[in-house]
């Protein structure tokens, strides 16, 4: 593959990468975390400029995005939708065609994809989805590269989702499992399964890829052999409203040490993409315990997002 290809190019899903361009994105990931492991920070985006849209809140992919851009010369502009027009006194349009005359690139994270998109469409340059209500992209790369680090490669691993398995992080993570052939499960009640349109698209990659897509309700058959167990917040923003609901359909599924035991494999690991609510999702055990590298993950974000922006822009 030319990596020219990939020049210019927004990151709204990983349904439009072909695996090459995902393992392209993967490699360089792990190229650019050695060199900044060694300290070397090559000034590449000097010159370069980046508005970072923030509808909702951020630890891990503002900062992400702030250090990776910044640390190599980069100008980030963080905007909160308290700071700037979007979508109330101007439209999404608009909003895009300004920015793209001022910035080298757009960074976004809110509510609709649709505002995603529109921003890509209009704006002329790379925007990358930084999380809305339908996918988190970014994250589900930092989640591959963490999973190759500790298991190798993951085409033909056994990747299983359990919680809400139909938010953002579960719906990345099927489509890119699907695209690199990693064998993907949602452990989840029937009522917070997947859409089918997505499930269908996905088992259409898996075919080609050579793995499988299942969703299930049952815990025991579920996670049974999973090399990892990925869970996320029972509630997203954005639905604090439903946070009682979410609790009581939720709690059976909740990632323990005797969750982890049927497994059956010592050696699974454990994913979140944070912020977690410990207690809830996740017991304390778990996620301070051995098996979890969510803090390995969570670093992650920043190698990988410096990896999607030096390809793309
Ligand atoms: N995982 C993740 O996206 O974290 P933040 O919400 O802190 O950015
Ligand atoms: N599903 C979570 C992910 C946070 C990183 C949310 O949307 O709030």
């Amino acid at each position: 593959m030319n990596p020219s290809i990939l020049k210019g190019r927004s990151l709204l899903t990983w349904i439009d990468y072909t695996p090459e361009e995902i393992r392209y994105f993967l490699s360089l990931s792990k190229k650019v975390k050695e060199e900044a492991k060694k300290g070397m920070h090559k000034q590449r985006f000097r010159g370069k400029t980046m508005a970072l849209l923030f509808e909702k809140r951020s630890t891990r992919t503002r900062c992400a995005f702030e250090t990776a851009f910044g640390e190599e010369g980069g100008h980030p502009v963080f905007l909160s939708n308290q700071d700037i027009q979007l979508g109330a006194k101007e439209s999404i349009e608009d909003t895009a065609r300004v920015l793209g005359r001022m910035f080298d690139a757009i960074e976004f994270r809110g509510y609709k994809q649709e505002y995603v998109e529109i921003l890509a469409k209009y704006s002329g340059v790379p925007v990358y989805n930084g999380l809305t209500d339908l996918f988190h992209p970014t994250q589900a790369l930092a989640d591959v590269l963490t999973i190759e680090e500790n298991l190798g490669n993951c085409a033909g691993k056994r990747l299983c989702f359990i919680g809400d398995g139909r938010n953002n992080v579960a719906r990345s993570l099927m489509v890119i499992s699907a695209k690199l052939g990693m064998h993907f499960t949602i452990v989840s009640p029937r009522e917070l399964w997947p859409d089918n349109e997505l499930k269908n698209l996905c088992e259409g990659f898996a075919k080609t890829s050579g793995s499988t897509i299942i969703i299930t309700d049952e815990i025991e058959s579920g996670v049974n052999g999973a090399d990892a167990i990925y869970t996320d917040v029972w509630v997203s923003m954005g639905e604090e409203a439903l946070k009682a609901e979410r609790i009581r359909m939720l709690s059976p599924y909740q990632v323990n040490a005797e969750l982890m035991a049927k497994t059956g494999n010592k050696a699974c690991i454990f994913l979140h993409c944070l912020p977690a609510v410990k207690g809830e999702e996740v017991t304390f055990d778990v996620i301070e315990g051995p098996q979890s590298k969510v803090f390995e993950e969570a670093e992650n974000r920043k190698h990988t997002i410096k990896a999607i922006i030096l390809a793309t822009l």
